[in-house]
Parts: C-alpha cells; sequence; structure tokens
C-alpha cells in the first residue's frame, strides 16, 4: 500500500512509498485512510527540525490530522464496518506517569508518550492503518470530510477546557477574547470562544485572502495591525508562537486575564524584555500565562461537538486545498491562501 514516509531529521526526505499492510498487532480495528490535514507541525517534520522514527527504523509514516472508514472491527466494541472515524494521536508513555495512568496523556509528565505522525508512532498519511478502539473517534457522518477538522479541534478544546478551569480560582465575568493568528487553530479557537459567547477578535498579519472573510462570517472582528492595536482582552490564545507577538501577547492581558500558548516556537530567536516591568504587570493583574498542547479524549468529545454546532458552510471555508495523494508534493506547500491543506486517499 502507499504511504506517504519522511526521514525524521533529514530535510526534504518525504516521499511516496509502497509499505507493508499494517501489521495487526498495531490494533484491532483497521481504518482505510479517507484524508489527512496537513499542518505546521508536519511541514516541521519534513524540514528536519521535528520528529522521530519508530524505534528499529529511520522513516516516519506521517500524517496526525486524520478521517478514515472502519475496514474490520472485532464485535463487542461500538464501532461497525464503514462507520467514519479520527485517530487519537497521542499514546500514553509506557510507565505510565500519573497522569498518563489518568488517561490524561496530553498531561504527559515524563515525555515519554508517542505520538502517531510525529513521535515515535507511524502516522495516518497511510492507504490503511490500525488503531486499538481506545484511540478511535468516531466520527458524526453528517460532519463528512470536515471531519478532518476534529484533531485540530480537539486541541483547541483542551485550551478553552483549561481557560475555563483556571477561571473558576475566583470570581470572573471575562468578555473580550483576542485570537493571534488564523490559521486552523486560530480560527477554531476563535469559532469555540464565539460559540462561548464572547467576544472574539482575531489577528492576523494577512489583509487579503480568505481570513478576513472566515472571521467576519463568524461574527468576529479581523485585526491585520499590532498586538496593541488589537486591544488588551481577557482571554488571549496565542496561536503563531512567534517571538515577537507572545511578548505583546503578555502585555495585552486585562486584569485577572488568561494567555493560552498554543504554538510550537523554534528556539534560538533572542529579544529584549523587560523582565521587571512585564513581572511587575502579571502579579498586580493576577494573570494567568500558560502553555497548551495536545488532546486526551475528552477533548476530541469537546471537538467533535463544537464541529457540529458551527456552520458546515463555514467550516468548509477552512479547508482551503483538498490535493489527491498523487500530489502529495503540492499538499506540504505553504501557500499564501492556505487556511487547511487536506491530502485525500478516497472519496466520500
Ligand atoms: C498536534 C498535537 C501534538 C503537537 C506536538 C501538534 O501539531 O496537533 O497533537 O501533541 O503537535 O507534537
Amino acid at each position: 500500500m502507499l504511504a506517504l514516509t519522511v526521514a525524521p531529521g533529514t530535510k526534504g526526505s518525504a516521499r511516496l512509498d509502497e509499505v507493508a499492510e499494517p501489521d495487526p498487532a498495531r490494533g484491532e480495528i483497521l481504518i482505510a485512510a479517507h484524508s489527512v490535514g496537513i499542518c505546521g507541525t508536519d511541514r516541521e517534520i519534513i524540514d528536519g527540525l521535528h520528529g522521530a522514527a519508530p524505534p528499529g527504523g529511520d522513516r516516519l509514516i506521517l500524517g496526525h490530522e486524520s478521517l478514515g472508514r472502519v475496514l474490520e472491527v472485532p464485535a463487542g466494541r461500538d464501532l461497525a464496518i464503514g462507520d467514519w472515524v479520527a485517530g487519537i494521536v497521542r499514546h500514553p508513555d509506557p510507565v505510565p506517569c500519573a497522569s498518563c495512568a489518568h488517561g490524561e496523556w496530553d498531561m504527559c509528565a515524563n515525555g515519554r508518550y508517542l505520538e502517531h505522525g510525529i513521535k515515535g508512532l507511524d502516522g495516518f498519511a497511510a492507504e490503511r492503518y490500525r488503531l486499538d478502539a481506545g484511540f478511535v473517534v468516531k466520527v458524526d457522518p453528517d460532519l463528512a470530510e470536515r471531519g478532518v477538522l476534529i484533531e485540530p479541534a480537539s486541541v483547541v478544546a483542551k485550551a478553552w477546557d483549561q481557560i475555563d478551569r483556571i477561571g473558576r480560582r475566583a470570581f470572573w465575568a471575562p468578555s473580550r477574547v483576542l485570537v493571534i493568528g488564523a490559521g486552523p487553530i486560530g480560527l477554531l479557537a476563535a469559532l469555540l470562544g464565539v460559540q462561548r459567547g464572547l467576544e472574539v477578535h482575531v489577528l492576523d498579519r494577512h489583509t487579503e485572502g480568505p481570513k478576513p472573510g472566515i472571521v467576519r462570517d463568524l461574527g468576529a472582528t479581523y485585526h491585520s495591525g499590532s498586538v496593541e492595536e488589537a486591544g488588551s482582552a481577557d482571554i488571549i490564545l496565542e496561536c503563531t508562537g512567534a517571538p515577537a507577538l507572545i511578548v505583546e501577547a503578555l502585555h495585552a492581558a486585562r486584569p485577572n486575564g488568561i494567555v493560552c500558548l498554543t504554538g510550537v516556537s523554534a528556539p534560538g530567536k533572542k529579544m529584549p524584555v523587560d523582565t521587571g516591568a512585564l513581572n511587575r504587570e502579571l502579579v498586580l493583574e493576577n494573570n494567568v500565562v500558560f502553555g497548551s498542547v495536545n488532546a486526551n479524549r475528552a477533548h476530541y468529545d469537546q471537538g467533535a461537538l463544537a464541529l457540529r454546532r458551527a456552520d458546515p458552510r463555514w467550516l468548509d471555508r477552512l479547508i482551503t486545498r483538498r490535493v489527491p495523494l498523487a500530489d502529495w508534493a503540492t499538499a506540504l506547500e505553504h501557500r499564501p491562501d492556505d487556511v487547511k491543506t487536506v491530502l485525500r486517499f478516497g472519496d466520500l
């Protein structure tokens, strides 16, 4: 069967490979790929900056944002042949640490977790793959190909879940949200903010292309200037990982405000920061700054619910390119008008 593979650590090593059928030991459920979403993490892996192959090999099957259909499932599982499904990306560490032992592998405390298509486990950019039922999420057939957005939606649902929990530390009545970055994560973060009834602002550098209209039609406000111009907020979701924007984001939090960092940035970019002034502001305003990564099963369910509640025509606009497997190389390019590019293995 065909799979998109890469040699982690080697820039430009991505290729379409003929690989063996998935080993039944990999999981009781056999899934036929319909599509995989491409994200910044995939581009980092193909640039040789991130990722690890499964033990004993030097190539990794890419793909962690998945949508597929069940081909084989043992009796007694809450799944049937033909069901639409998405795979859970992270697997708990083998120890397991206390967080993983509680099913909160997204909070893994020892770093020994594995991630499909990213770290030590083959991904979903293969014609077929196997998973155990505990790592399969059913996708509402009404979502159709929008189901491929469940993984990024789960990441955003986790971030919001954490914001809600942190917000309960004291009385708090947030009203204004600032999302920095109008990529898929930023736009889905904005969606969940609007669904919570909050006033949402989205900042991105693009002044043209699909993003301003997508934000406007969500009922949010689009900004393309600086963070300062976009204004202070009770909740800030930083979704770019750009060092200069992160520092600005910290200053933009209102009293009692929460800043959630979701972008994984490359190290090495140093910039002067007035740590004393920043610390003073954070302390005197009871601000919380926290990082959020990945998602556990509850977040996949929350992400799926958010997608089901969204206007399907709005979600369709997030998928700006659908690329057949044969043209895989163009799916990995990042074009100015791209929001989410999806690599397609099959038709609905
Ligand atoms: C994925 C997460 C993953 C993170 C770090 C993101 O692109 O969506 O599931 O935990 O990368 O590897």
